[in-house]
Order: C-alpha cells, then structure tokens, then sequence
C-alpha cells in the first residue's frame, strides 16, 4: 500500500480521564473488539495492582509493565488504531501533556456520577491549545448518575465546547434499559455481563417504536422528551468543528458491561482525523512525505536496570519507517541504526519491520535520544511544540555519601532527560535544584536515585515557588539580566536560564523592571 493509503487508514488517540471514571476498562473492552484480547489481560492485571500498594509504588510498578501498555495498536474495520496512555496520577501529567502531543485526537471518559472533574479539566485544556478534536464517553450509566442533560450542560459550561450527543441513555441505574443511537434510529437493548462482545445485543429499530414504550415504560416519556430537547437546543453535527475541537461528540454507556462502547470506537474510525500536517521550524511537514521524520515524546529509562535501557518513543510524523535504516538524530547530528526498533502490537515488545505516520516507534538506545528529538533521513528538521512547565515546587539535593557525587550527577541527568524531573544548575553555584509540578515527583526521583544509581540523595526543601524561563532579544540585556539577578537563575538540562522567586511580587517587580526579558510559564522543546 502507498503511504498516503497507510496515512489515510490510521487513528492515533489517548484516552484522558480523570482517575477512576473508567478509562482501564474502556481501554480493554476497545482491545477486546480488535481481537487483542491478551493485551486486555495486561491492561487489568496492571490494575489490579493498584489496591494493593501505596501510590507511588505502583507508579513504579506501571513503569515496569507499562512499556508494554503505554502504546497499543490494533486494527478495526481496516484502519490501524494507536492506543497512547496517560499516567493516571496528577503528579504526572507533565508526561501526559507530553503525550497529548503525540495524538491526533482524544478520547475524553467521564463519570457520569461526578461529571467533569479537575483532572479531566486540566488536560483538556492541554487538548484545546491544540485544538485536538475530543469524543467524549459518559460512563457508568448502569450506575444511579447524574440527569444526562445536566452532564452535557457541563460540559459545554466548563470546557467550553458544544456537546452534541450521537446517542442517548433510557434511564440509569437500575433502570438503565439502553442507548437510542440519534443518527441510526435505533435502540441498542441493555443488557448487564462483561466479557462478551455485543453482536448478542438486541436492537430495535425506530426510535419512535411502539416496542420500546412497552417495554420499558417508565423512563421512555422522559428519554423522548430529552431527545427533543437537545435535538432542538443542539446545533447540528459539524464535522469542521469537531475537528477544530469546537464541537465533541458524545456517547453513553458503561465500559464495565462493554454496554455503548462499540459506537464510540466506530466513531473514531468514521470521524476521527488521520495523522495531519506538523509544524517544524523550518516548514510544515506533511504525513504523506516519502522522506521520514518523526519524534520523541516521551523516553523510558532503565526498564532492566542492569543494562541501562532505555526506549524513546518516536511519534512517525512523515514517511515510512523500515526496520535497520539509518536515522539522524538532528540535534547531535549523529546517525543511529534502528534494528533493534520495537513497536507495541502486544504485551511483548516486537521487532518492528515497517510503521507509517501517526505510528509509535520505540526506539532502545543508551541515551543518544532526548526528549524533544527529530529524527529524519538526513534533513535538518526541528519538530516544535512539546511543552515543559515551569515548576511549582522545588528541592535541594544533596547526598549523603560524597564519593557518590558522579552517581547523583549521572543519575539526575538521565532522570531529567527522561522528563521525570527538571534539574536546574545555580548560576551561583551550589547544590543542584529540583523542579517539579507535583510532590509525589520527588518521591519517585529518590526512589530511582536509590534503586537504579545507588545514590541516598537528601531532599531539602527549596525556598523558591516559581519559575520562569527567560529569553530577550536582546543577547546582551539577557547577559545583563542573569548578572545582575546572579543569585536567583538556574540553568535546566538544555541551559535554559531561568529566574527563580519565592514569591509572587517578586517575579512581577521583575518583570516590571527589565521590559526587554520575556518571562516564560511554558518551554517549548525547539
Ligand atoms: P481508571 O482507569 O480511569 O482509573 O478507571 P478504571 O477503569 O480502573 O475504573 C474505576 C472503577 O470503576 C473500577 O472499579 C471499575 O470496575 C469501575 N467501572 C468502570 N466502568 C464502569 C461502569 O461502566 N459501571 C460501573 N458500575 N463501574 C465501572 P473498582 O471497584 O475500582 O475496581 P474493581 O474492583 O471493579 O476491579
């Protein structure tokens, strides 16, 4: 098949949630209609885990099963489906906006006890800076939830898109009899059980069928009476605007019984977009491009501590893929030999022979990869756009045994490339600085520091609260700026400078005082 065929055929998604509303068991039953059922079976035994062990241990713990589960692909109706997953931890979600940049669309599942919540809020936002088009999926319907017009009405409140329901639940809880598919006239018939695909489901067809009165009596005047509502009140579905992330389709079910999933998966395949163009430094970049290009989102280190491993997940942006060519790493300018190039068909890793954009490679390599990286067949291309945040919170580190200061120094340098951290060096000198967005980061950090460096690392308290990388056009106010304000920058792991406050005036009688320095929340990777 020609690439632009391949292109033409792929869906690349991530689910994003907040924890608990369904996404594990969403993923799985989605696995189960591709027929990748023994991928379904990682999916729950990752989480069936998680009771079991404090928070962070588990994190530990996914990092080791989740080489294998953090991308999955399948095929569905002829398209090849990308599966990316999110950590679920909030603390993390510097990783899932990483992530998000790696997709071409998302799915977005919500409780339909609790509505929209905070973390769902936060990484949609992530989505609507991109304006990456979202399907949503309200879940647990077989659940006493919240009235389906009060959920819709949130989600168009807080984040700020027109909801446009493709179907709609009869009753909830106990009397949850169904789904009226609104745009194929018919009714798919409840019925509780897990693991079974739903080609036994009962249909009927006309949603104005006299059958569906009788059956079910009690909650069919009122789903009727819904149904007119938003049909009157909703505009009609635009594929434009879903694609410009101003409209999201909306789908209700309950992942647990595989009850309205199948609708949303045909959704993904009918509306979602195939992989687009990609905005490089130099030039857009279009998918159906004979030459590669592709990069790396997201790194995973060592995976078996004794050798050091580590992958890089390589997002395909142009081209086709061929296990054992050559590859430039554009900002080192070295060539790289990719036989050892994984994807992620199953629960193993898998040599991979070909891939096409919108695919995920993993790619082992002993640190020759950074986060940020552009791959190419030799072009000097530099792909934009992967976010890293200004931290919030911030620890000294010091250890404790000094003839361990290479260990610390190799240990934080690797972990920072990963992204698991920021590391930032005082222009003042003194000990090393860690930035992170959420506290359980540090706790991982000196974790691994122990467990894969051998290093007890001491974490002191910062009293720095915020962080603002500066730039200027100015290269000389620039220098001008880090001397004068010696004592309050840093540098991170790509020598970024940055002023560091401890508190919230200090950071605006900053930027009051030097008008030609840029304070900046977020660096993207260029
Ligand atoms: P997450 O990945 O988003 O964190 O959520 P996960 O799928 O793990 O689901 C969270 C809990 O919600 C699980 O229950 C799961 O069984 C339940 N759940 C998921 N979908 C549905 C649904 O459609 N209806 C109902 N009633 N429950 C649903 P748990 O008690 O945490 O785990 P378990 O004991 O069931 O394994």
């Amino acid at each position: 098949m020609a690439v632009d065929q391949e292109v033409a055929r792929r869906r690349t998604f991530a689910i994003i949630s907040h924890p608990d509303a369904g996404k594990t068991t969403l993923t799985e039953k989605l696995l189960l209609f591709a027929g990748a059922i023994h991928i379904a079976g990682s999916v729950k035994a990752r989480k069936a885990s998680r009771h079991a062990t404090s928070d962070w241990m588990e994190i530990e713990k996914q990092r080791g099963i989740s080489v294998a589960s953090s991308v999955m692909q399948m095929e569905y109706r002829g398209c090849v489906i990308n599966l990316l997953d999110t950590p679920g931890h909030q603390d993390f979600s510097e990783d899932t906006y990483r992530v998000l940049t790696a997709v071409d669309a998302a799915l977005m599942v919500i409780d339909a006890a609790n509505g929209v919540e905070a973390q769902t809020l936060r990484l949609l936002e992530v989505c609507r800076a991109r304006n990456t088009p979202i399907l949503t999926f309200v879940n647990k319907m077989d659940r006493e939830v919240r009235e389906p017009l009060d959920l819709i009405d949130e989600i168009e409140r807080t984040l700020n898109m027109t909801a446009v329901p493709f179907t709609w639940p009869l009753g909830m809880g106990r009397s949850f009899h169904g789904v009226f598919d609104l745009r194929r006239d018919r009714m798919r018939v409840f019925r509780p059980g897990a693991d079974r695909l739903d080609e036994q489901d009962e249909i009927i067809e006309g949603l104005d069928n006299p059958e569906i009165a009788l059956r079910f009596t009690e909650n069919v005047a009122q789903a009727r009476q819904e149904i007119e509502l938003i049909r009157g009140a909703s505009p009609e579905f635009s594929h434009v605007a879903f694609l410009a992330g101003e409209q999201t389709p909306v789908f209700f079910g309950s992942a647990i019984n595989n009850f309205g999933v199948r609708e949303v998966l045909d959704a993904l395949v009918d509306l979602a977009p195939s992989p687009g163009s990609r905005q490089a430094l130099q030039r857009q970049v279009q998918p159906a491009e004979s030459m590669f290009s592709g990069v790396v989102f997201k790194i995973q280190a060592n995976m078996n501590p004794a050798h050091r491993d580590r992958i890089a997940f390589v997002r395909i942006c142009s081209g086709r893929f061929e296990r054992g060519m050559n590859l430039r790493v554009v900002r080192s300018d070295k060539d790289i030999r990719t036989n050892g190039v994984v994807s992620f068909l199953s629960q193993r890793r898998e040599l991979l022979d070909i891939a096409y954009s919108g695919d995920i490679i993993g790619i082992p390599n002993h640190g020759t990869l950074q986060l940020g990286d552009t791959l190419t067949q030799g072009e000097r291309l530099q792909f934009t756009g992967l976010p890293f945040f200004a931290p919030e919170i911030f620890q000294t580190v010091e250890i404790a045994d000094p003839m361990r200061s290479k260990q610390l120094k190799l240990g934080l340098t690797q972990l920072g490339e990963e992204g698991a951290i920021q590391v930032f060096r005082p222009h003042a000198g003194g000990a090393l600085l860690l930035g992170a967005v959420g506290t359980l980061q540090f706790e991982v950090v000196a974790h691994r520091l122990k467990h894969e460096y051998g290093v007890d690392a001491r974490l002191a308290s910062a009293k720095y609260q915020m962080a603002r990388w500066v730039t200027s056009d100015d290269p000389r106010e620039l220098k001008r700026f880090i001397d004068t304000n010696a004592h309050r920058v840093a540098y991170d792991a790509v020598d970024a400078p940055t002023f560091l406050a401890s508190f919230g005036a200090e950071l605006s009688v900053a930027q009051e005082s030097w008008r030609l320095i840029q304070f900046h929340r977020l660096r993207e990777h260029a």
